[in-house]
Parts: structure tokens; sequence; C-alpha cells
């Protein structure tokens, strides 16, 4: 719809790039002449795309340093995690009606772009630049979407996304603005309040003598001792001890507890 409207307005549009982006068009355009008459909405949001990054969180194998090229766009295998929101995965971007976006229609996609809404209305977390491509203007938004539906669709489906307290089935990346850090941290002292404090003083400032009666350290005691470090105490909360019960924590949980516990240096 918006693309088609946009589609004879494409000189005009070409004209407003600046010369290194036309010359990056026109190189663009170049290399496919002969191969297909190449469509120049299409070219547009080709390179619009590239210079998002859009690839990077949308390609199997890019975050893990192999991306799987003849895959573009069919959605990532690593998960990007925001402390106590969750783990997000970028989606299938493909034409696939069932695993990508397919059974999207224009405006729909154009909305996930520019307002991070998606079509069952959830927010999509802010991994995913929304808030920075709300400027895109709209023939550039159109020329994404052109780019995207002349892709060949892949059938994949990415994982998740995740809660906070779920644990996710893949490789995951942790992004940890400083705001979120401190959420993070309250949400590992409140874990570490409801599963800990039976035998551990979990407080900021240990009392002291309710600790001594259990024989457990208190957080605040493991946490200055000079051999605590994230790794060690890792491997305590990863194994099975004598004197505290199996927790069968997740990877998640751990890093929340030990991020609290250090957070008492
Ligand atoms: C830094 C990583 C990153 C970049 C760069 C990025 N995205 Fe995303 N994108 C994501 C993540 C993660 C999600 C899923 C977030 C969620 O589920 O809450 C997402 C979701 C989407 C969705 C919604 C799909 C769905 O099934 O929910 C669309 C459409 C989308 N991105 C398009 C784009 C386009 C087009 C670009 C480039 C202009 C782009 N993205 C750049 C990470 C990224
Ligand atoms: C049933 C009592 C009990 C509970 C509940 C418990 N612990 Fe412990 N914990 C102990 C005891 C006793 C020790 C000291 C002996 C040992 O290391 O096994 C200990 C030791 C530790 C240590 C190692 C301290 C050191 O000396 O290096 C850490 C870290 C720890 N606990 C973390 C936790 C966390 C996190 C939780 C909550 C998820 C927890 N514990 C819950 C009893 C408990």
């Amino acid at each position: 719809m918006v693309a088609r409207r946009w589609r004879g307005e494409g000189h005009m549009n070409y004209r407003r790039l600046s010369g290194r982006a036309a010359v990056a068009v026109v190189l663009a355009l170049g290399g496919l002449a002969g191969a297909r008459a190449a469509d120049p909405v299409v070219e547009r949001g080709r390179y619009l795309i590239t210079i998002a990054s859009c690839m990077y969180c949308h390609t199997p194998g890019y975050f893990l340093g192999k991306p799987d090229i003849a895959r573009r766009f069919a959605g990532s295998d690593v998960g990007v995690e925001i402390p106590s929101v969750g783990v997000f995965y970028g989606p299938n971007l493909t034409p696939d009606k069932e695993t990508g976006l397919g059974a999207w229609t224009d405006a729909e996609v154009a909305a996930a772009i520019t307002s991070g809404r998606r079509p069952d209305g959830r927010q999509l977390a802010p991994i995913m630049p929304w808030r920075a491509f709300a400027t895109l203007t709209k023939p550039d938004v159109s020329a994404i979407i052109a780019y995207l539906k002349s892709l060949p669709p892949v059938r994949n489906k990415v994982p998740g996304p995740f809660g906070p307290l779920d644990p996710p089935t893949s490789y995951v990346m942790k992004v940890v603005p400083p705001e979120v850090q401190n959420v993070a941290i309250q949400v590992g002292g409140s874990l570490a309040e409801r599963w800990c404090a039976g035998c551990h003083d979990v407080a900021r400032t240990p009392q002291g003598a309710s600790a001594e009666a259990n024989r457990a350290p208190s957080f605040k005691a493991i946490a200055v001792r000079s051999s605590t470090t994230r790794e060690s105490l890792d491997r305590h909360l990863s194994a099975a001890h004598t004197g505290m019960p199996d927790f069968s924590l997740s990877r998640y949980e751990r890093s929340l507890l030990i991020g609290y516990i250090l957070s008492l240096r």
C-alpha cells in the first residue's frame, strides 16, 4: 500500500540522498545489473537496512561470528538479556507465513519498526531500537519493508521471549545499562531474601547473631572475602552442597543472586 504509493516518487527521493549515499545506491544497483532489473525501492531498502545494522540482530550466527548469509534475516539464534526484564531474540523478518512476517500487513511491520508495537499489542523490548527508527520517513520505512518482502522466505521460529525467571534455551548475551543493573540487584536481593535468608543473613548490614547460629556466613562476609569472585560464587551455586539445599538455580537466577552478593562489597 504505502510502498506502492511511493514507488512513483523514487527519483525524487534519490535526489534527496547525500552524495555518498547516492554513490552507494548506484554501486549496489550496478552490481545487480544484468542479473535482474533491480527495483529501486527494494535497493533503497537494502541500503537502509545495511546502515541500520538490522542484520546483526536478525540473522542466525551473526553474534557467534558466523553469519548464515543464505538465511539472512531468518532470526537470531542468540538471545539478548535485559536483566530482570527477560531474554529476547531478533525474530525472523523473512516473508515466511508462519515463522516470519509473511502474514503481517505493511502497516503492521511499519508499526513494529517505528513504534515497537506488535500486532498482538505487545511492546517490543528496547533491544529492538525502534525509538531510533521512529525518525525514519514513511518512504524509507516502505523501502525497508519492500526489501524484506523481496527476501526468500525461510522457515525458522526463534525461541522466546523469556521472562526474567525462565531459563532461556540457547546462548545469551547481556546488556546492562546502569539503571537496569540497579533493578537487577534489587531483584537479586529479593530472591536472596526468599530463598537464602533462612540460613544466611542476606542484609546489606548483617546483624551477626542469627548467621552464627546457622553457621552459614552472611552474604556480606562472603562478598568482602578477597577469594570471592563472580566465578567462585557461580561454581558454588552450580554445585551440590552438604550444608545447603540444592536449589537447581538457572543460570539467570544465579547471575541475579551473584550480582546482589557482589553489590554488598
Ligand atoms: C540491536 C539488535 C536489533 C537491531 C539492530 C534491529 N532489531 Fe529488530 N528486533 C530485535 C529484537 C531483539 C526484537 C524482538 C524484541 C521482542 O521480542 O520484544 C526485534 C523485533 C523486530 C520486529 C518485530 C518482529 C516480531 O516478530 O515481533 C521487526 C519487524 C524488526 N525487529 C525489524 C527490524 C528492522 C527492519 C531493523 C533495522 C532497521 C531492526 N529490526 C534492527 C533486535 C534488533
Ligand atoms: C539450609 C540452609 C542454607 C540455605 C537455605 C542457603 N545456604 Fe548457602 N550455605 C549454607 C551453609 C551452612 C554454608 C557453609 C557451608 C557450605 O559451604 O556448604 C553455605 C555457604 C554458602 C556459600 C559459600 C560461602 C563461602 O564460604 O564461600 C554461598 C555463596 C552461599 N551459601 C550462597 C547461598 C545462596 C545464594 C542461597 C540462596 C539461593 C543459599 N546459600 C541458601 C546454608 C544455606
